[in-house]
């Protein structure tokens, strides 16, 4: 997956956290410990997810749980909120929902 670092807000942890390991859409991104799942998405593919009503491509807009713009889902099925849910080693995240056609 292309890697993004001009896209999206400064990765303040970048230089001293240890890496953390996720999937995003099945393929390996490289996150970093103590960052969001919002700031790890957007400084590795640019944006959170697609939008259920178009084509377009979401990435947050109030970064602190209001907006309700960055839902994203698990591979689970299970949602979570990105802008206030830390990365976790093993995550495996989805920018689209599965079973939408
Ligand atoms: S960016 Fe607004 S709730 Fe996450």
């Amino acid at each position: 997956m292309a890697r993004k670092q001009d896209s999206g807000p400064p990765r303040l942890v970048v230089a001293v956290a240890a890496p953390v390991n996720i999937t995003v859409d099945r393929r390996p991104v490289s996150a970093r410990r103590g960052e969001s799942v919002l700031t790890a998405l957007r400084s590795e593919i640019g944006y959170v997810r697609n939008s259920e009503f178009s084509k377009e491509r979401r990435g947050g807009f109030c970064m602190m749980g209001a907006c309700q713009d960055c839902w994203i889902w698990q591979a689970d099925g299970r949602r979570l909120r990105a802008c206030t849910t830390r990365v976790e080693e093993g995550m495996q995240l989805m920018t689209t929902r599965e079973d939408l056609p």
